[in-house]
């Protein structure tokens, strides 16, 4: 239904200096091939200090420029229809930095959510939250669990916010899950398996992880969904998360359209 009105809105890439979801016919999804999209793309939002020093600004307006930034890269995501587009936006080891930076950025993601909701809502999203939320401030955490309420039978993009979080983490919380069903004798040993696993994470219900992409330069997982990128793709480029525009989305679909998924197998003509 969604898709139907926003293919009879067709509306163009930018409107009124806002964002729209881009419809499937938008110069923008030119060159998209349709069939080829990853289903689940994760994004390590990298860049924000580095782009606030390039402005002489402080590092917080970098967070705040990331925010647009976001919205953007959701609705682009909303118009491929990504089954799940999953963002870290605070690690476990975030909480190293300043103290003034820490509250900057859980005053942003509190704002985030008062501002966006409705709008996230109205576009079907199904938010999610992972990591470590028990460890956030009790009023942000009350913020999230009404978020989560709200959009619980929306059925577009699945959009997973990682705060707090930290791929080991996950897993160790994972793993102590299944014990305590152990020894409640709801799980026998033998029968713990990648499903087991899998379904004990915090990205529960989610597909595995097409693609990661990363901005900043950096090349490297930094702790994300250690688990669930096992078989995925990864996308780098430069260009900090603030500049990252629905265009340089785009060009990482483009480019994972054309690699060689072989999952351990061997591609088709190589095959006997
Ligand atoms: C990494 O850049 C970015 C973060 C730790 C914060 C990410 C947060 C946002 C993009 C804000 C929007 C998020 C939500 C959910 C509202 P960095 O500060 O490490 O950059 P640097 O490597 O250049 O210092």
């Amino acid at each position: 239904m969604i898709k139907k009105i926003l293919g009879t809105i067709g509306k163009s890439v930018v409107s009124g200096g806002n964002f729209e979801i881009p419809a499937h016919d938008s110069p923008l999804f030119a060159k998209i091939d349709w069939e080829k999209l990853p289903r689940h793309v994760a994004v390590i939002m990298d860049g924000n200090g580095r782009w606030a020093k390039g402005q002489g600004m402080l590092r917080t307006a970098g967070h705040t420029a990331g925010v647009k930034t976001l919205k953007n890269i959701l609705k682009t995501a909303i118009g491929l229809e990504l089954d799940a587009l999953t963002v870290y936006a605070f690690s476990t080891e975030n909480w190293k930095r300043p103290h003034t930076e820490v509250e900057f950025l859980m005053n942003l993601f509190s704002e985030y959510l008062k501002k966006e909701l409705q709008e996230m809502h109205e576009d079907n999203v199904q938010i999610h939250f992972i990591g470590r939320i028990d460890g956030l401030p009790e009023s942000l955490q009350e913020q999230m669990r009404e978020a989560e309420g709200l959009m619980k039978d929306n059925t577009g993009v699945k959009f997973n916010v990682a705060v707090n979080y930290g791929g080991q983490d996950e897993i160790v919380r994972g793993v102590q899950s299944i014990v305590r069903r152990v020894q409640a004798g709801e799980l026998a040993v033998a029968d713990i398996d990648e499903h087991i696993i899998e379904s004990s994470l915090d990205t529960q219900g989610n597909l595995p992880v097409d693609l990661v992409i990363r901005t900043s330069g950096d090349q490297r997982l930094s702790n994300f969904l250690l688990w669930q990128a096992a078989y995925a793709e990864f996308w780098f480029t430069e260009t900090n998360w603030p500049d990252f525009t629905p265009e340089c989305f785009v060009d990482a679909m483009v480019d994972y359209a054309g690699r060689d998924r072989r999952f351990g197998g061997l591609t088709k003509p190589d095959k006997e």
